[in-house]
């Protein structure tokens, strides 16, 4: 491009009324944004600057004269210069002028051999061995609200008004330690108010310097096999179990050895029990998925194993303030004498998930390492969150809530129950219905529970497959999981009734 013609390519590209040049594509009466004209200027010169259009070295118009040919105040060409100057695509030659400046790129040195990446349109082959397992086996759904999305709390019931009558206190004073990085193992006072929850109702033996707050039992995990497992160790986990315990685990290069489930919960062979894992992933207190209770004589021995083995139980006590029927059972690390226990809970169920709060609770000899770890991996903060989670425990709202939403969850179980009853009768086995969010009902085994799941999902209905819990697909069950903790009460019933049409569909196919 020859200089003279420079404010001529600005002058047809500079659009002064944005209404008048859009007005072919933007619908009469929509908003339309305003570029500034100095800010168009520069746009402009950049992308020809990009496209080579004004060559490395030419010479540009000084903004005084630019300005008059474009019929502009000078400010609003010096901006757009001084932008370009400042960003290195112009260059000021004191007493010369102004010039584009060399932008191209700088020649990669040649090696003897060039790696050039194979790119295909999915992104798949560029990924990692490991990316690609945790990507092929990925449990996560699209979707994380509607009937019946499992392991969902109802979050339009949360007290949001306290909430942010809390929050507000602690934004009014915004002091710096709310602000700024938080502690490796989160903010005090909500430590504290957690072990003096867990002592209560969970019977879990800790003080305040044990309890580590995270942001969720997926980091939990993560951090307790950063901190006490080597690449290539292994870990006994429950089949079926959460998906979210086998991913992590994997991407850690950690291998998950499969122990079947039974009414008592985790029963190890003779050839497990020979080969001692570096972890036991349990969910002693509700099952996951299947939602029994760990025996106590299980518990027991599981303890004595791992005491005498060296060998880490990682408790998952994921939703265990939901019990609709008996007593809560105590968690596994209250029973703990010999510190082999690593106890993690969240605020995911209780609240609401999108808070992404959780906590860990280590043995005393370990807190030290295991807030500095945590430090130094993650970098915590939203401490104001934590502040405002504390003082909801303190004063109150946090056992409220609780109370509350077990009350409306099990109005809800009990709902979904007669909904099944309804349309099969007692044909259907249903397990887990006397604690947490969810429940699993059991299919003819010629069901295809992916496919009905599939089938579900078109018709606006979200179910999860049991089958795909599990890691040994010999012993797979087939089955639903029904979360119904965040369905209205009154959506239930026609829910189900269309997930029951096509489960009898499938049953008939
Ligand atoms: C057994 C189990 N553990 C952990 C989680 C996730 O917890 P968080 O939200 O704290 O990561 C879930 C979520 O559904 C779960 O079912």
């Amino acid at each position: 491009m020859r200089i003279a013609s420079l404010s001529d390519y600005l002058l047809l590209r500079v659009n002064r009324d944005p209404s008048a040049q859009e007005s072919t594509r933007i619908p009469r009466g929509a908003r339309v944004p305003r570029v500034p004209a100095n800010r168009q200027i520069y746009q402009l010169i950049r992308e020809a600057i990009l496209a080579q259009t004004l060559p490395a070295g030419l010479q540009l118009p000084s903004t005084r004269d630019l300005a008059g040919e474009l019929g502009m105040s000078r400010n609003t060409v010096t901006y757009a210069y001084e932008q370009l100057l400042a960003e290195g695509y112009l260059e000021s030659r004191a007493g010369a002028g102004t010039f584009v400046a060399d932008t191209a790129p700088d020649q990669i040195p040649e090696t003897a051999e060039r790696h050039i990446p194979l790119t295909d349109p999915s992104g798949k082959s560029e990924l990692s061995a490991r990316g690609a397992m945790l990507t092929r086996q990925a449990g996560v759904s699209d979707k994380q609200w509607g009937a019946f999305m499992p392991g969902i709390p109802d979050v339009t019931q949360f007290p949001h008004k306290v909430w942010s009558r809390l929050q507000n206190k602690h934004w009014r004073r915004a002091q710096a330690e709310m602000l700024t990085y938080g502690p490796g193992a989160g903010y005090g006072p909500l430590r504290e108010a957690i072990a003096e929850y867990l002592r209560i109702s969970r019977s879990v033996n800790c003080n305040a310097s044990q309890v580590m707050i995270t942001s969720g039992i997926h980091q939990s995990l993560d951090t307790v096999v950063k901190l006490l497992g080597e690449h290539g160790d292994s870990a006994w986990v429950e089949d079926p179990c959460y998906w979210g315990t086998r991913s992590v685990l994997n991407s850690l290069g950690i291998q998950a050895v499969p122990i079947p489930v039974d009414q008592e919960g985790m029963r190890m062979r003779l050839a497990n029990l020979r080969r001692p894992p570096r972890f036991i992933c349990t969910t002693p207190s509700h099952q996951y998925p299947l939602g029994m209770v760990m025996s106590l004589s299980r518990r027991r021995m599981l303890l004595e194993y791992a005491a005498a083995h060296k060998v880490w139980i990682i408790e998952d006590d994921y939703d265990s303030e939901f019990r609709y029927g008996g007593r809560p059972l105590a968690s596994l690390q209250g029973m703990d004498t010999h510190n082999r226990v690593l106890y993690m809970g969240t605020f995911s169920k209780i609240m609401f998930p999108g808070l992404r709060i959780g906590f860990l609770v280590v043995p005393e000899a370990l807190a030290g390492a295991f807030a500095t770890g945590l430090a130094e991996l993650y970098r915590g903060g939203q401490v104001f969150l934590q502040a405002t989670l504390a003082d909801f425990m303190a004063e109150g709202h946090f056992s409220s809530h609780i109370r509350k939403m077990r009350v409306l969850y099990a109005e809800r179980l009990q709902l979904l129950q007669q909904a099944i009853q309804r349309n099969f009768g007692d044909d259907m086995h249903i397990t887990g219905g006397e604690a947490g969010l969810h429940l699993t009902i059991s299919l003819p085994p010629q069901c295809d529970d992916k496919l009905i799941c599939a089938d579900a999902w078109k018709d606006g209905v979200i179910v999860r497959p049991l089958s795909t819990y599990y890691m040994t697909p010999k012993t797979a069950r087939c089955g639903l999981l029904l979360g119904y903790a965040s369905v209205p009460n009154e959506m239930i019933r026609p829910a189900f009734d269309k997930l029951a049409q096509i489960i009898r569909n499938a049953a008939i196919d």
